[in-house]
């Protein structure tokens, strides 16, 4: 049976080791700084075999060490957003958490695939990319399935049909900038543009741009789980069931759409090895220029990301007392998601 560590028991955890549970695919560890927190969802998730019918091994608590040889690793540790912060907000707190989660978690299972979950989504993926070395095909941001699904549903609501017959596609990075495709959307392959007035996709496309906001203001607590959660678990399928599945994520692009050095959500297809293969397909002047302008902002982000990891420059002030060393406190993975 394979096996998938979670690192981050919040609800965006949580929710994802419920959906692999199910699956039946994996036996699945869930970490979090608050053992209890991780061992109290674990132990609820397993009594949830009986009645779902579901025999997946799930142990959750705050020792690394049961996250040894993962074949996959999730980190969905970080605080999550409130009302009227920015993903973007979060990138101070969150890059030494994830950069820190990645390190000893790469040490236990230096040949897993990383699919990161934490905001800033695109700057954190490449983050723990840099943090483990790993090749950048091992290492992958949930993003793309999320806002997809999301537009995706947002058409399946106006057309009042099924959301199974609804695709749609968004790429870019998972923020304000991202790039929803309206020509690619289609409903049993019929273009959306046949079936919906522009005024309305447009407000779709933007409503999908503000998705996770719109929930964080109605949560007002933390930000979507349940989504979030199960776009992770299609992430994961596809993977370790080798589908090869056409799958919207933010990865690291190596000359694709023109971009490289940076991490952005484009149409990847995601198999046994992780990021098999990026796809290229037609963009618009316009669309492509969404996508450069969206990646400029995320390197930008990045680098202010990796500035805040540096370590100060040493002061050539004289030596002082040695103060005692105050390890910084850790911080406990939101009971919201880290989103
Ligand atoms: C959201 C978080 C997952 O979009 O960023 O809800």
């Amino acid at each position: 049976m394979f096996k998938i560590s979670i690192f981050g028991a919040g609800f965006v955890g949580a929710a994802a080791a419920q959906n692999l549970a199910l699956s039946q695919i994996a036996n699945v560890v869930l970490i979090d700084i608050d053992g209890g927190v991780a061992a109290g969802k674990s132990l609820d998730l397993r009594q949830t075999g009986p009645v779902l019918n579901h025999s997946a091994s799930l142990i959750g608590g705050s020792d690394y060490e049961a996250t040894r040889d993962s074949h996959i690793v999730v980190i969905t540790a970080g605080i999550a957003r409130k009302p009227g912060m920015s993903r973007e907000d979060l990138l101070r707190i969150n890059s030494t958490i994830v950069s820190s989660v990645a390190r000893e978690a790469y040490k236990l299972s230096p040949n897993a695939i990383f699919i990161v979950v934490t905001n800033p989504l695109d700057v954190m993926t490449s983050l723990v990319q840099m943090e483990t070395g790993l090749p950048s095909n091992q290492v992958i941001g949930m993003a793309g399935v999320l806002d997809s699904a999301r537009l995706e549903s947002f058409i399946a609501e106006f057309l009042q049909v099924s959301p199974l017959d609804v695709r749609a596609m968004v790429l870019g990075g998972h923020g304000d900038l991202m790039v929803p495709l309206p020509r690619h959307a289609s409903v049993k392959g019929v273009p959306v543009s046949e079936l919906i007035p522009a005024d309305e996709l447009n407000k779709m496309m933007q409503r999908t741009v503000n998705g996770g906001a719109e929930i964080v203001a109605l949560l007002k607590t933390g930000s979507a789980y349940f989504a979030p959660g199960a776009s992770v678990a299609a992430m994961v399928k596809s993977i370790l069931l080798d589908e090869r599945r056409l799958l919207p994520c933010s990865v690291k692009p190596h000359g694709e759409y023109g971009l490289s050095d940076v991490y952005v959500g484009l149409p990847c297809i995601i198999g046994k090895n992780g990021l098999e293969k990026i796809v290229q397909i037609e963009l618009t002047a316009e669309e492509q220029e969404a996508l450069r302008i969206s990646a400029e902002s995320i390197k930008t982000n990045t680098t202010q990301a990796l500035s805040l990891l540096k370590p100060p420059a040493p002061t050539t002030l004289a030596p002082t007392e040695e103060e005692p060393s105050k390890a910084a406190e850790p911080v406990k993975a939101d009971s919201g998601t880290a989103k």
